[in-house]
């Protein structure tokens, strides 16, 4: 009986969402994970899935003589995404004609990284993916799934378009729930509004989500925090009243009432945060248009600074 060939999926960051679909793909896919730190022929780890079931996961790294996969996942944190795409350089920019056919799936939380990227590569299709799964590695090098979401996934730019649909399919291949979405940036923006609204705060108070609301320091910005979105995304052809976004940051803040952020979790473990792909985008964005974002990039100084405080 002949092997089905299975399709070769190169997991750029071998970090908690790295290992998530690592862990979910590698049956059905041969994957690799291509890392900065890691040298040996493969990484082993733990994982507890959403049911809490155990397992041990094997995965080998990749190294050039591999070649090209049919789909790169990017896994690193929003600041790193750029530079982790670049050893792929020559691979994805001399080899065009494979390369168009390469969809390569960024997972990055904020904005600003993607369009970095798609200018990078422009005979690439370059292709956003927005999840709600979640996962962390606890202290004992343990990956948790700690809870089941959905992921909706779409083209960044005109050669992606016809690519989605692979990507969606490379995904899917997970047993995850993975839809396509026509309008991701849609989604990417509306996702940004309600990170700019939860995550420093939880990182300036360190508390977990709910905690914020009723808050003094939360409760005196987070007006100015939705106007001035809310501003910036109707300059961008993405009207939304700030009433309805600081309605939205509250529900949620209020349904993942005790989940700690990504943003916190980085500040105490002395990692880099993306505030510079949330609210540092929102100040950026509204000062390249002519607009001001006091409270967001006072958000952002705070924050920068608790990273400087903390290390
Ligand atoms: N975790 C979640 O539940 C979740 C949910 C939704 C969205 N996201 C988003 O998914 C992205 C990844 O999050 P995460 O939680 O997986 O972060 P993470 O645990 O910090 O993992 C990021 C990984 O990227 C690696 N990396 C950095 N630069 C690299 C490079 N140049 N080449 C190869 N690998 C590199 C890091 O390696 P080192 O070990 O060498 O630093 C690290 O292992 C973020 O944008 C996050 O906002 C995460």
């Amino acid at each position: 009986m002949t092997q089905a060939i299975k399709p070769r999926i190169m997991i750029i960051g071998a970090g908690a969402m790295g290992r998530l679909w690592a862990a979910y793909l590698h049956t059905a896919a041969e994957v690799w994970f291509a890392t900065r730190s890691v040298s040996g022929p493969k990484i082993d780890y733990p994982m507890r899935d959403a049911t809490g079931s155990r397992h041990s996961i094997s995965v080998p790294v990749w190294v050039r003589e591999r070649g090209l996969p049919d789909c790169i996942l990017v896994m690193t944190k929003a600041p790193d995404a750029e530079a982790a795409l670049a050893p792929f350089d020559a691979l994805l920019s001399t080899n065009t004609l494979l390369s168009t056919d390469i969809p390569v799936v960024l997972f990055q939380n904020g904005m600003g990284s993607q369009r970095t990227i798609v200018e990078r590569y422009p005979g690439v299709p370059i292709i956003a993916a927005s999840t709600t799964e979640g996962a962390y590695i606890a202290p004992d090098g343990l990956l948790v799934h700690a809870g089941k979401g959905i992921t909706w996934v779409g083209g960044l730019n005109a050669i992606a378009q016809s690519q989605a649909e692979a990507a969606v399919n490379y995904l899917g291949l997970s047993g995850l729930t993975v839809a396509q979405d026509n309008d991701i940036e849609g989604r990417l923006w509306q996702k940004l509004a309600i990170n700019a609204g939860i995550n420093p705060f939880t990182a300036l108070l360190d508390c977990p989500n709910g905690e914020i609301l009723g808050n003094g320091y939360f409760e005196q910005r987070i007006g100015g925090v939705c106007e001035e979105v809310s501003t910036l995304m109707n300059a961008r052809g993405r009207p939304i009243p700030a009433a309805t976004l600081e309605a939205q940051v509250r529900e949620i803040a209020n349904r993942t009432a005790t989940n700690s952020s990504s943003m916190r979790q980085d500040i105490r473990a002395g990692r880099q945060t993306e505030i510079d792909m949330m609210n540092g985008f929102v100040v950026r964005e509204s000062e390249a248009l002519g607009l001001s974002a006091p409270v967001n990039r006072e958000l952002t100084t705070a924050v920068r600074a608790l990273r400087h405080t903390k290390a």
